[in-house]
């Protein structure tokens, strides 16, 4: 991810944890034992988890600015600036941005270089939530797209999605290790036998003692295909959701939602708000009926949305035709 050394990571059992992890840390070295001043930014796109951990680390509602996001869905710098002002002059203490480089309803990208201008500023910590988003840094081009990511002070990954591994691997990088270490390390008499003099174990940088042998799960993949492998997949990923966009674009019966940031296409039924209300659901039914491919939906301005989400290394080109197909044969039979 571009970070210098002196970084540490832990690997958690997934995104949320990783961002109550994070939260934890920019909340320890920002604001001390007495926080509830403290306010933390992020999008109205923004992953429900982030504001799950933010109550989980004891802060209250009154904490939490949900900021405005524009045409494509990535925060507006101008409303952070703002809020941080407003803040301040009410006698708030503004500690926390969490970006997202990937949001989960369209694969958004925060503007993370304004951000970071923003953020160092007014000396806030720069979460990214790259949950989704952040492995394809690994693709060719990836460090353009995702650039200012190298520069946070704070990552969430998850190898469970961008990494295509198993459920249950979850990621945290944090620029000063040491950080992660004084906002996580506690001991106890009765590990005096299996700590180490002077050296941190993964019990001192996160919130677990007992825990799986993640790091294995995500060793051996890498071990046995080569990093390249995944280069070539998440390439794979990007370009095919960039084609079955460009297909269902040109179909006249789906009203396209945006350009696919990174492989998340989001489209609805071209019809009367209501119509495509409910018959949106009825086609997400149909073709997962089919048993081909999996799609999901969410709710955009109260708008009934579907998502075509490539982030599987056993989708390819073949599978990708046959979601866009059964799209548009379903949508033909709903619409005519
Ligand atoms: C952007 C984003 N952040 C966080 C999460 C939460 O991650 P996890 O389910 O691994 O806890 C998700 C998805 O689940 C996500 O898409």
């Amino acid at each position: 991810m571009g970070l210098p050394a002196g970084a540490r990571g832990i690997l958690t059992s997934g995104g949320s944890l990783s961002n109550f992890s994070a939260i934890v840390t920019a909340r320890h070295e920002r604001l001390g034992e007495a926080f509830q001043d403290g306010s933390i930014y992020f999008s109205g796109e923004t992953h429900h988890c982030v504001t799950k951990a933010a109550r989980l680390a004891g802060f209250p509602g009154a904490s939490l600015r949900a900021l405005p996001t524009d045409a494509r869905r990535r925060l507006v710098p101008a409303s952070l600036e703002e809020s941080i002002r407003q803040d301040r002059a009410g006698g708030r203490r503004p500690f926390l941005v969490v970006a997202n480089v990937g949001t989960t309803n369209t694969g958004a990208i925060d503007p993370l270089p304004e951000i970071l201008t923003i953020a160092r500023e007014h000396g806030l910590w720069v979460h990214a939530d790259a949950a989704y988003g952040g492995f394809f840094r690994l693709a060719p081009g990836g460090p353009a797209l995702l650039q200012g990511i190298e520069d946070c002070d704070s990552i969430t990954l998850d190898p469970h999605k961008g990494l295509f591994l198993p459920y249950g691997l979850g990621a945290l990088l944090v620029r000063d290790g040491g950080a992660l270490a004084r906002a996580h390390r506690d001991t106890a008499s009765y590990v005096q036998d299996v700590a180490e003099e002077g050296s941190l174990g993964f019990a001192d940088l996160s919130p677990e003692l007992s825990r799986d042998f993640r790091g294995l799960r995500v060793w051996l993949p890498l071990m046995l295909h080569g990093v390249a492998a995944f280069r070539e997949q998440l390439a794979e990923k990007l370009s095919l959701a960039r084609w079955a966009h460009r297909e269902l674009a040109a179909d006249p019966r789906f009203e396209m939602l945006d350009e696919p940031q990174l492989s998340v296409v989001a489209f609805r039924l071209r019809a009367p708000e209501e119509e495509a209300d409910r018959l949106g659901p009825e086609l997400l039914r149909r073709v997962n009926a089919r048993r081909r491919v999996f799609l999901s939906s969410t709710r955009m301005d109260g708008r009934y949305v579907l998502r075509l989400c490539v982030l599987s290394f056993r989708t390819h080109e073949d599978r990708v035709r046959d979601a866009v197909e059964a799209l548009r044969e379903e949508a033909r039979a709903l619409l005519g």
